[in-house]
């Protein structure tokens, strides 16, 4: 039995992919760096500075750490630009009001397990920042998705061992994070191919509680 879920926040509560890529491509082409949609799905679930280094592996001369964190800002500060301006609670993901809803009256606990240090902002402007019993985010950790480390503090902020863990997922780099913590795990969206996932599915609305309290 389950006893606590911890959701991934971008791809599976809310969809922010195409502003996380708009703010990427920006930074791109301000400095001639060639980057795709192809690019881009390997920087789902890795951190803001971990994208950047995948992203230079196209440059054409090297950075030195002062530019790299200036190419950083510049992607944060259009991408927050973005989300101030458009972002709205109409972004959340199918299914997924419904699912807390009933995982709350199931008496499950909640959590969010994000790389984003911009999960506050993110949670807030979709309404949603009173939702969850615990959030561990980008914030609060040292080492990014595969390592467990913020679906492990998601676990002990809840009070829960791992194992009676679920973790929501669209990345694969969140799927091995959820095994290497020694959790369930639920793959959606990009994921839902993931053949370690314990469910899967393409969205939340796919899904009813009692499959994932189950597990
Ligand atoms: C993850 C996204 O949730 O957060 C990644 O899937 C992103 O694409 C990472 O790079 C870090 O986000 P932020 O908001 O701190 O730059
Ligand atoms: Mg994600």
């Amino acid at each position: 039995m389950i006893k606590g879920v911890i959701f991934d926040l971008d791809g599976v509560i809310v969809s922010t992919d195409e502003l996380h890529y708009q703010g990427w491509k920006y930074m791109a082409d301000s400095e001639g760096i060639y980057f795709d949609r192809q690019i881009n799905e390997r920087l789902r679930g890795v951190s803001r500075m971990e994208s950047l280094s995948i992203i230079l592996e196209k440059a054409s001369k090297t950075y030195t750490d002062a530019q790299k964190e200036a190419l950083a800002t510049l992607k944060n500060d259009y991408y927050k630009e973005l989300l101030a301006t458009t972002l709205s609670p109409a972004d959340i993901l199918p299914g997924v009001l419904n699912v807390l809803s009933g995982l709350k009256a199931a008496g499950i606990k909640i959590a969010i397990g994000s790389s984003s240090k911009n999960t506050p902002t993110i949670l807030k402007q979709i309404g949603l920042d009173k939702t969850f019993d615990a959030v561990s985010d980008g914030n609060n950790i040292t080492n990014s998705k595969p390592d467990p480390e913020v679906f492990l503090i998601a676990a002990e902020w809840l009070g829960l061992k791992p194992e009676d863990c679920l973790v929501v997922e669209d990345a694969e780099a969140g799927v091995t994070a959820a095994k290497a913590g020694g959790m369930k795990a639920l793959a959606v969206g990009s994921a839902a191919t993931d053949d370690r996932a314990d469910l899967a599915a393409a969205d939340l609305s796919l899904i009813n509680v009692e499959q994932m309290i189950n597990l």
